[in-house]
């Protein structure tokens, strides 16, 4: 039987496996094998003999899969290697037992893996298991086959392909046409399937040496304030001189410090916009939650009344359920218990409103009444006049208490059938006492950040869990019952209530520039909509239509109300004066595919020819490093766009020993936004650990303000009982609102900015690199009030005495001195300020984040 060309070329490299040559002028071989296999993780373990194998970091994986929805779909089965003749190396992998997709990616040195794909090779019944490919010398390109285990008998198909984007279609292929290229090997006594090739020790050594790299990172990033004690013992206060030059400055960004908005712990529903009435317009689902429907949070407080939910003829189309009430016997009424009760403060007002139409039956009134649970009577009015068709009513009600746990209930006053939507009940008292507005005390909470931009809507929810759910900002505007209401991706839903028109109010009211940031046509890539887990995207026929959506999101922020009707709707909506949109985000830590990135860029350069002074923000994955990161930078600078948006949540020993992290940006390149950060702790809250461990990369970002633009803390908002994520910013209930000590780092820097930097040299008697490095200064003058801002960082467990030669200031002999300090593991901790005269000596507090604002002398 002749040889089949993979085979022979099998053989070829089988045969050349044996004749590995070892280096005879130094220790260590020019080259060796490496085994690569795993489950779940590519992982290599190398051999001098094939006989002998050592796991490099046991079985540390160097890729994973990243297919599908989080947990069950991120699986790799199988994975081959295969090098290609241009040394670039190729890993495919089994996906699941389901369905014939693979996944694919490339590498140039097997530790940096390029952002995979998916591709389909076996339309309908069947999957790809025990994966093999192969060159193809006569077609030029590579020749994959597998096993498909899904029918009675296994059958072998194979598929040819150049660019590993295009498939020929699937065929059937003989036992004889696959190469067998997989080896079993002991490793630790335990028999693995993989594939064998010999490389250079080199690569092998690269391999092993970012194995350490990783490990050694790992271990500094997990270091614990907690232990310090312990790697601290025996450590005396230090002594730290710092000396500021203003001779050395350099202009940094005055919008360092903003908010990220986004709907996730019940941050905008029952959070931070202020509606009382839980699931007002009867639009709750399964989607929405598997345990909810239309009728969820209503309840009936007797009997003779019938209460159902219908759909046809309703208020708006884009709000399709309604309650039905028919009552046999008066005297019954539909209940509303809000947000885990409706809390009350007795002497404010509050807004009701609803939508009503009489079905059956005349002269019908509803009695409006807030009640306890014990029959208490908080307050009440009457809605007359009920009409035919859906007409909105209105009333006010007094509160007679102050009450956390109040309910709204309506009475019908005669028989009959009456249909009710967009039941609402808003306190007066409302942040700045706007209309449809926001939670006074939380919004104010936001406000005392004195955040210079507010992102929003998120996060995940700006570019949503599949396509139908990529949120749509035209959506979120306009008269409450035509805004279209979706399913949140955290578990719940959205009304939409707070919407884009009330989130560019917020930043007018508190001072703060919009940042919208606009899905870059593709969804979520953890939804795996695209079927079977693929990413998807908008269609490319449809994306001129989206991309003319944001820029009628551009016109209805910034546009003329006598030019573009978008403008009017703004205007018609009771702002006629632009909102000054500057900046516009495309892009959420998007998986950077060619799905996205391809829209990615039409969108950008669509929006840059048109708009040119818009600012765009483009993304670079949820970490501070990988492909994501990688190529994400690649795309926004190829692309020309101004800025990028960072994520990562790291550990507090990463903010401690990547202090560098933004020295070493490439100032030609797009400034940075970091758009979501935090110092996680595995099953912590956030404390004085990670808030001072915020505060010291903060301290940072300000030497690095020259490039980083702007930063936000993230999660900001959550609702207790209904957290999805932790830790957060500032946590809430009903009636009370609870920052934590992350907050007050916020709130310090957001408040004691500066438009210049001003470098200092800060020496610390104590020379252990570990100590030093617990020790920051940041120094900035602020243009407007000409105050010069020292902020000064201790994570030591010992006091530090601060000396700080600042005579070439010229500043006043006294201070403002602020100083937040605690235990590592403190969850609360305020700020104590104090006006303070400056000798230039100062201690510093073990784990202590201090701030000095002084005047500069009127000479
Ligand atoms: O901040 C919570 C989530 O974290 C955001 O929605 C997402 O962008 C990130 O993964």
């Amino acid at each position: 039987m002749p040889l089949h060309p993979f085979r022979y070329i099998h053989l070829l490299s089988v045969l050349f496996l044996f004749t590995v040559h070892i280096n005879i002028y130094a220790d260590e071989p020019d080259s060796a094998y490496i085994f690569a296999y795993g489950e779940n993780g590519l992982r290599f373990a190398w051999s001098i003999d094939k006989e002998n194998w050592h796991p490099i970091g046991n079985g540390h994986p160097f890729v994973k899969s990243d297919f599908g929805r989080w947990g069950s779909q991120k699986r790799m089965y199988d994975p081959v290697l295969y090098r290609a003749g241009n040394g670039l190396w190729h890993c495919l992998w089994t996906l699941n037992d389901d369905v014939g997709v693979i996944a694919h990616t490339t590498s140039g040195n097997l530790t940096y893996w390029k952002p995979q794909s998916y591709p389909y090779l076996f339309e309908g019944q069947g999957n790809c298991r025990m994966i093999e490919i192969g060159y193809d010398p006569d077609k030029d390109g590579y020749f994959i086959s597998w096993v498909n285990t899904k029918g009675q008998d296994k059958e072998l198909f194979g598929t040819f392909t150049k660019d590993f984007k295009h498939f020929e279609p699937a065929r059937k292929i003989p036992e004889a046409a696959r190469i067998n290229q997989r080896d079993v090997m002991i490793l630790n006594g335990e028999s693995q399937t993989g594939t064998t090739h010999q490389i250079a020790w080199t690569e092998i050594d690269h391999l092993i040496k970012t194995w350490q790299i990783a490990e050694y990172r790992n271990g500094l990033h997990n270091e614990l304030m907690r232990d310090d004690p312990v790697r601290f013992a025996g450590l005396k206060p230090v002594e730290v001189t710092v000396t500021v030059d203003p001779s050395k400055s350099k202009p940094i960004s005055n919008m360092l410090i903003g908010i990220f908005f986004e709907d996730i712990n019940y941050a905008a529903d029952g959070g931070l916009y202020a509606e009382l009435i839980r699931n007002r317009d009867f639009e709750f689902s399964g989607a929405d939650h598997r345990e909810w429907n239309a009728r969820s949070a209503w309840t009936l407080n007797g009997e003779h009344i019938g209460f159902h939910i219908e759909t046809s003829g309703p208020v708006h189309e884009n709000n399709k359920h309604y309650a039905v009430l028919d009552i046999r016997k008066p005297g019954t009424g539909l209940i509303n218990e809000g947000f885990d009760g409706i809390p009350l403060k007795k002497g404010d007002k509050y807004d009701f409103s609803v939508f009503i139409r009489g079905l059956e039956g005349r002269g019908q009134s509803l009695l409006v009444r807030l009640t306890g649970k014990n029959g208490e009577v908080y307050g009440v009015s009457t809605i007359k006049n009920i009409s035919q068709s859906w007409k909105k009513h209105f009333a006010v009600i007094t509160a007679n208490e102050t009450v956390n746990d109040a309910r709204l209930e309506i009475i019908p006053q005669a028989e009959g059938k009456i249909a009710l939507d967009m039941v609402s009940l808003f306190p007066q008292k409302t942040f700045r006492g706007r209309k449809n507005g926001l939670r006074a005390d939380l919004a104010q909470t936001l406000a005392d950040m004195h955040p210079r931009f507010v992102r929003f809507p998120g996060g995940c929810v700006a570019h949503g869990d599949g396509m139908d759910n990529i949120y749509r900002w035209k959506n979120t505007i306009g008269p409450l019952e035509s805004r279209k209401p979706d399913r949140n991706l955290w578990g719940y839903h959205q009304t939409m209530g707070l919407g884009y028109y009330e989130y560019f109010l917020f930043c007018e009211d508190i001072g703060a520039e919009p940042l919208p940031v606009l899905a870059a046509g593709v969804p979520c890539q953890n939804s795996g909509t695209g079927g079977h887990g693929q990413q998807c995207g908008i269609p490319l026929d449809e994306m001129q239509d989206y991309i003319q959506e944001i820029f009628d999101l551009i016109e209805w922020a910034n546009g003329d109300p006598k030019k573009n009707k978008w403008a009017k709707m703004r205007a018609d909506a009771g702002h006629p004066e632009p909102f000054g949109l500057k900046y516009i985000g495309i892009g959420n830590e998007d998986l950077i595919s060619d799905v996205f990135e391809e829209r990615f860029v039409m969108i950008c350069r669509a929006i840059k020819e048109k708009y040119p002074e818009m600012m765009i923000v483009g993304t670079a994955g949820p970490f501070y490093e990988g492909s994501d990161y990688t190529e994400g930078w690649r795309v926004a600078t190829e692309t020309g766009i101004q800025m990028i948006d960072e994520h990562y949540y790291v550990p507090p020993g990463w903010f401690i020993h990547n202090q560098d992290y933004y020295d070493r940006y490439d100032r030609s390149k797009p400034r940075v936004y970091l758009g979501e950060y935090a110092a996680h702790v595995p099953g912590r809250h956030n404390n004085i650990e990670t808030a001072l461990t915020e505060a010291l990369h903060l301290a940072n970002i300000e030497r690095n303000g020259d490039i980083v633009a702007l930063t936000s803390y993230a999660p900001l908002l959550a609702k207790e009982k209904h957290t999805q994520w932790s830790p957060d910013l500032i946590y809430f209930n009903n009636t009370e609102v609870k920052p934590t000590v992350g907050y007050h780092v916020q709130k310090l820097y957001g408040q004691n900015p500066g438009d210049e930097y001003l470098t200092s040299l800060v020496k610390v008697s104590d020379g252990n690199s570990g100590v030093c490095k617990r020790i920051a200064c940041s120094v900035v003058r602020d243009s407007k009030t000409g105050d010069i801002i020292i902020k000064l960082l201790n994570l030591l467990p010992v006091e530090a005495k601060a000396m700080l030669n600042i005579d070439d200031l010229n500043v006043e002999n006294t201070a403002v001195k602020t100083v937040l300090t605690g235990k590592p593991d403190d969850r609360r901790a305020e700020p104590v300020s104090a006006q303070v005269t400056f000798s230039g000596e100062m201690e510093l507090s073990a784990y202590s984040f201090t701030v000095l604002r002084m005047k500069v002398k009127n000479d």
